[in-house]
């Protein structure tokens, strides 16, 4: 079969997998291809078991792998074939040298430019899907300009604002597409080709074109403001539990507000992923580069609040049991950094873990996707950790449950039961204020909410 396009993602990850499936979907005249240098992965995504847990996900996989959609680990002959790169590789935070704790790591990102520019013989528009610092795309077009093979690239930013666990809802509906571009003839051509693939689905006045910079920026600051809402409420839920206000009510009232919307204000133990605070970082470390230590300042603050709510949960949950809880059973409910995924990246919840078990509690974990992920993130941990994917079993001998991650399931177990399989008193923190506090302090449970007054027997 013939394909009109023939488009190329590096980098198989929560972004690429997600946002290239639903673009074969609704592009069946564009063939698709996915490379990574992790084969192991690439062999999961042509199996009946995806490396990643996206629901929606599998149904498409499922209707356009082999038709329009493949994945590979030859990347040359990808890049070779293809008219349009869209590169997704991770950039995670340095962790040495300069800039460490802050800056990008670009180390990925460099190769695959050096590996776009050795593959390719003709034109390309390559399209920049991860979060990077501002400016990277000049630094990926001076790499791309050292060929003297007479391929002429066209690089475009075009960042993702999909949520892990309603990506494939992101996808199919966003809120706008955003395509940044040099404002050259050839440029605007780019961003029209880009803008060609979204607008089989999504409507025009959806898709936004603007100058290179101004998109590569729009994603940091667009994962900086929402994250801002979260520290915000969050500061706020401390002094609810200060003051006996309710942080819920206080989302709400404020929320009503529609200059200030409803979304994002719940109240929980702290952000995770793999976005927020590595973006928001990066955003403070360009400001600091260029001299505007205030900026920096100002957008720091957002990830230490993050930090003091993660430290303030665990301070509350060792308060309450007594100051100790040395030999004591805890069963952690949820290890995601948020309900329907499997990504613990960032997740509040191994800092949590962490410090529960440098207090030598004993810890059992349970998340319905996690685990897995769970297994990794605490090898090596000293403790005494079991995981346990039913949360009943989990729960059997504790004296607490922890809830970290606000799954559905969480919300529907049989509480009565779990109440009789538990040490009294059975204490439960809800880092998520997903449960019905009252009903479960009618069944006996000590209950500790987030910015909320705690219900308990234990005066
Ligand atoms: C990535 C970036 O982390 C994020 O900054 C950006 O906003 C979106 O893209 P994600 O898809 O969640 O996010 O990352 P991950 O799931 O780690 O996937 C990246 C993939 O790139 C991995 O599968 C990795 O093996 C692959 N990769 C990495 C390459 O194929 N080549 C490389 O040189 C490096
Ligand atoms: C985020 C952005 O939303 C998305 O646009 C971007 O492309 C990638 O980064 P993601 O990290 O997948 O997406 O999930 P998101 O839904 O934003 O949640 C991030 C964290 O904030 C989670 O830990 C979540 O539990 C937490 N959160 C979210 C709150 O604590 N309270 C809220 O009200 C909303």
């Amino acid at each position: 079969m013939s394909f009109e396009k023939k488009i190329l993602c590096i980098g198989a990850g929560y972004v690429g997998g997600p946002t290239m499936a639903v673009i074969a979907l609704k592009c069946p005249e564009y063939k698709v291809t996915i490379v990574d240098i992790n084969e192991e992965k690439i062999r999961k995504w042509n199996s009946g078991e995806l490396p990643i847990y996206e629901p929606g996900l599998e149904e498409i996989i499922t209707k356009v792998r082999g038709s329009n959609l493949f994945f590979s680990a030859d990347i040359k002959s990808g890049i070779k074939e293809s008219d349009i790169i869209f590169v997704s590789v991770n950039t995670p935070t340095k962790t040495f040298g300069l800039g460490a704790g802050m800056a990008s790591d670009l180390q990925y990102w460099e190769k695959t430019a050096q590996q776009i520019l050795e593959n390719s013989e003709g034109p390309k528009i390559v399209a920049e899907k991860c979060t990077l610092p501002v400016k990277t795309a000049q630094a990926m077009e001076r790499i791309l300009k050292t060929n003297n093979n007479g391929a002429q690239f066209e690089v475009v930013s075009n960042p993702e604002f999909l949520s892990e666990g309603t990506a494939i809802q992101d996808l199919l509906e966003p809120d706008r597409v955003l395509i940044g571009s040099h404002r050259t003839e050839s440029g605007l051509k780019a961003a029209e080709e880009i803008g060609k693939i979204y607008a089989h689905w999504v409507p025009r006045e959806k898709i936004i074109t603007t100058n290179l910079w101004s998109s590569e920026l729009s994603k940091l600051v667009a994962n900086a403001f929402l994250a801002q809402r979260i520290s915000s409420i969050n500061s706020i839920s401390a002094l609810c539990e200060k003051t006996d206000a309710d942080i819920a009510e206080i989302s709400y009232a404020i929320g009503s507000d529609r200059r200030i919307g409803s979304k994002f204000l719940n109240a929980s133990v702290g952000f995770g992923g793999s976005c927020f605070k590595k973006d928001i970082l990066n955003l403070a470390y360009i400001a600091e580069g260029y001299g505007l230590r205030e900026v920096a300042e100002y957008w720091k603050k957002v990830v230490e609040i993050n930090d003091y709510q993660q430290e303030r949960f665990v301070g509350n949950i060792i308060k309450a049991m007594f100051n100790t809880v040395v030999g004591k059973r805890i069963a952690i409910f949820g290890f995601a950094f948020k309900a329907n995924t499997g990504d613990t990246r960032e997740s509040p919840a191994k800092f949590i873990v962490r410090k529960l078990l440098e207090e030598k509690a004993i810890l059992s974990i349970t998340d319905p996707q996690a685990l897995e992920n769970a297994r990794i993130d605490l090898a090596g941990v000293e403790g005494e950790i079991t995981f346990e994917r039913d949360p009943y079993r989990a729960a059997d001998g504790a004296s607490a449950i922890v809830l970290v991650t606000e799954w559905d399931e969480f919300k529907t177990l049989n509480y009565e039961a779990i109440y009789k399989r538990m040490k009294k008193p059975a204490l439960i923190f809800d880092g998520r204020n997903i449960l019905e506090h009252q009903k479960f302090f009618a069944l006996g449970f000590n209950i500790y909410p987030i910015g909320k007054p705690s219900l308990t027997y234990l005066k």
